[in-house]
């Protein structure tokens, strides 16, 4: 017997909910499970390498992510903390499912050393390097409500100050939609 996983839609820049930091998971259950597996057919759906619960408007400490697209490479991570950032810092051009359109170059240190613990409850160490560390250190930024917009330099917002415009509009029209249903 396969139960349906819950459905998520993606939460877009400039909700407030991406502002605000994420609470920790305290039970490992069937919700949490059920959570992560709807995150992950959410970014695969999305096309996205990894995804934070609070895109999906969760606001608790969940980040799932699949930094080769292979199958059979989906990651969990729950209560992560990022115990150590380490090697030298590289420049990459990232983007992130909650800002459509934009892309922008961050600077991050190439490997991280994070303590998280598994689906079922189980306490992990990993050390992480290059892209799959860029990731994680992507995803939990969105868990302590810090964005891709932060993380831009000056120019960088030059350049997407028209999609991140276009974000903002489509946004309020949203909510005037939702404040007032026809
Ligand atoms: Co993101």
């Amino acid at each position: 017997m396969t139960e349906e996983l819950p459905e998520y839609d993606l939460t877009f820049y400039p909700d407030p909910l991406l502002r605000k930091p994420s609470e920790p998971v305290t039970s490992f259950d069937e919700a949490l499970s059920r959570l992560a597996g709807g995150m992950l057919e959410r970014m695969h759906a999305s096309n996205g390498v990894g995804l934070a619960a609070p895109q999906v408007g969760v606001r608790c400490r969940v980040l799932v992510m699949n930094p080769t697209g292979e199958e059979g490479d989906d990651r969990v991570l729950i209560n992560p903390e990022i115990i150590e950032r380490a090697g030298v810092e590289t420049t990459y051009e990232e983007g992130c499912l909650s800002f459509p359109g934009v892309y922008a170059e961050v600077r991050r240190p190439d490997s991280c050393k994070v303590r998280f613990f598994s689906v079922d409850g189980e306490e992990h160490e990993e050390e992480f390097t290059g892209f799959t560390s860029r990731v994680i250190q992507h995803e939990y930024d969105h868990l302590e409500g810090v964005l891709l917009v932060d993380r831009m330099s000056p120019a960088d917002k030059v350049r997407n100050k028209h999609v991140l415009q276009d974000l903002v509009a489509r946004y309020q029209e949203r909510r005037k939609r939702e404040e007032s249903p026809a």
